[in-house]
């Protein structure tokens, strides 16, 4: 799917997509490469990640592939100090998701939940505002980090207790960190998208047990727009907030049609 007429909102800038080879953050990849961003497409499954930076290259876009475990402090720190990793956007995509009952979840299914979600966030953050500090481009005013939580962090299903309490500490995270890097240009806001048609998404599906699979069938279909979202959807409302466009946004939540989880 493509939408609209894209402009170059992004030109001269470089954007890391963390969780860039699959779903939300592929699409996100080929929006900023096609709005003229330079796209580092990072992820730990290294093929998806060149299998992007290709596709973007074969349409005359500027990106490049890269392995990372953003689970991995040292190896996030050494992510940004490669060459060519002068930051302005970043946008964190990387998450998994998998279903536990409540009263089987055990400390290691938390810290698994939130490796990614928080941790990773937390460690890519840190380390992309470092390098986007240490820069003095005259694009400066366009730093921005954009965090993909979720509706699962205003509700849940049975089986999400560990997943959504992650989701929901992403948006707080992310703005508490608005606040401390606003007086750097920095501005940090948040995405929550609703049930969208990944690859991670129909993975996630198919190991369900049969009966959590109707629930999650029905909580993930918005009433509004009965339909699921397609990535490029979600990726335009992530590139808005990631451009100048949304120079006077820092510390919000964008969210996709969380009504039909209270309906
Ligand atoms: N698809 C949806 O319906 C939906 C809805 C709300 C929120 N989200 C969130 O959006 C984000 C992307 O989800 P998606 O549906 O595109 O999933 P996806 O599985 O298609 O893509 C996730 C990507 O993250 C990568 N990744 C996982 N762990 C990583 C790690 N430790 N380090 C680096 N990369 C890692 C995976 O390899 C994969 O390429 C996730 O945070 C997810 O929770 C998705």
């Amino acid at each position: 799917m493509q939408l609209g007429n894209y402009c170059s909102r992004f030109q001269n800038l470089t954007a890391v997509v963390i969780g860039g080879g699959s779903g939300l953050g592929k699409a996100t990849c080929k929006r900023l490469a096609a709005e003229a961003a330079r796209v580092i497409v990072a992820d730990i499954d290294v093929e998806t990640a060149q299998a992007v930076a290709a596709a973007i290259q074969e349409t005359g876009g500027s990106s490049e592939a890269a392995q990372v475990d953003v689970t991995q402090e040292k190896a996030v720190q050494q992510f940004f100090k490669g060459p060519g990793r002068d930051v302005d956007v970043l946008i964190n995509s990387a998450g998994t998701m998998w279903t536990k009952s409540f009263e089987d979840l055990t400390l290691p299914d938390l810290q698994e939940a939130f490796g990614p979600n928080i941790n990773g966030l937390l460690y890519a953050m840190q380390q992309a505002s470092l390098a986007m500090r240490a820069q003095s481009k005259p694009e400066a005013s366009k730093r921005a980090i954009v965090n993909i939580s979720s509706t699962a962090a205003l509700a849940s299903m049975p089986g999400l207790t560990a997943y959504s309490a992650a989701k929901a500490a992403i948006r707080q995270l992310s703005r508490s960190a608005a606040v401390e890097l606003a007086p750097f240009n920095v501005r940090v806001n948040t995405v929550l998208p609703h049930g969208t048609d990944t690859e991670g998404v129909r993975g996630f599906a198919a190991q369900l047990p049969p009966e959590l699979q109707a629930v999650f069938a029905e909580v993930n279909m918005p009433k509004l727009i009965p339909r699921l979202a397609q990535p490029e959807e979600i990726a335009a409302g992530i590139a808005f907030l990631a451009s100048s466009d949304a120079s006077f946004l820092t510390a919000v939540s964008l969210s996709w049609m969380a009504v039909s989880l209270f309906s």
